[in-house]
């Protein structure tokens, strides 16, 4: 399985410091945040990824992170989305590189504390369809949010103002090659975004969501205050002795 990394968007929620570089270099503890979807897709045996970006920052990626060998990788591959239309604007851009195969989506400000490799088994079972990772926290109104009827979800709703369940779904995503022709059908968002959770309502739609429950400790690194919390996670944790 390949895996996308999705770093683009304008940062908007970490001004002043996004003038001057893209959210995703910005330290988390001891190294620029997006060492931290890199290490989650390789630990998960995942060693040929794209990296979307965008903005004025893009050529930094290429200085910090190379070809990726450094990492494990056996291809980094780089792409450049134009604006910040959205989550899944960026993740069209990777239909090429896909190639019909399957993909492991991590978004960019995402760390995760323990390996995905579970997760990544389960997709392979699974066989085909979409899956997604799921996390109770104090806060889902920040995030998209499933609604179940007892195991089973049956919408997400992206940013709730009154949250259904106490879960987050996290950015990390496991899609077929349907994917892209269900980007192609969206339409923007309130936000003026496309929105992943629409794309994850429409494999809802089909009957070939599945989910399964992160373990471990997760955050998202976007504002400030997830930012100093993913710090503190990592230091607290010894997340980055393996290294
Ligand atoms: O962190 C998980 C949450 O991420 C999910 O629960 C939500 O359903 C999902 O919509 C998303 O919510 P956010 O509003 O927090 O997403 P944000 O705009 O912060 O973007 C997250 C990452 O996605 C960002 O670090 C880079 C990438 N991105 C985002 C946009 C808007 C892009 O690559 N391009 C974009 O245009």
């Amino acid at each position: 399985m390949k895996g996308v990394i999705l770093a683009g968007g304008l940062g908007t929620r970490l001004m002043p410091c996004t003038k001057i570089t893209n959210k995703h270099l910005l330290p988390v503890y001891d190294r620029p945040m997006v060492h931290y979807p890199l290490r989650c897709l390789v630990n998960a045996g995942i060693d040929e990824v794209l990296l979307v970006t965008g903005g004025n920052f893009a050529g930094d990626f290429l200085q910090l992170l190379g070809n990726g060998k450094e990492f494990g990788l056996k291809d980094l591959h780089y792409t450049y989305q134009e604006g910040e239309g959205g989550i899944a604007d960026a993740l069209r851009l990777a239909d090429d590189f896909a190639d019909g195969g399957p993909i492991a989506v991590v978004l960019g400000d995402n760390i995760v504390e323990r390996s995905i490799k579970p997760a990544v088994d389960a997709y392979r079972r699974q066989g085909g369809g979409a899956r997604i990772l799921l996390k109770q926290v104090p806060d889902p109104q920040r995030f998209g949010v499933p609604v179940f009827d007892g195991e089973r979800i049956v919408r997400i709703e992206e940013k709730p103002r009154e949250p259904r369940s106490h879960f987050a779904v996290t950015g990390i995503y496991f899609y077929d090659h349907q994917v892209f022709d269900m980007i192609g059908t969206l339409k923007p968002s309130d936000r003026g975004e496309l929105e992943i959770s629409d794309v994850n309502n429409m494999y809802l739609e089909r009957d070939q969501l599945e989910w399964s429950e992160l373990t471990g400790w997760w955050t998202d690194a976007g504002t400030w205050p997830s930012l100093l919390r993913a710090s503190n996670l990592v230091a607290e944790s010894g997340a980055n002795k393996s290294e």
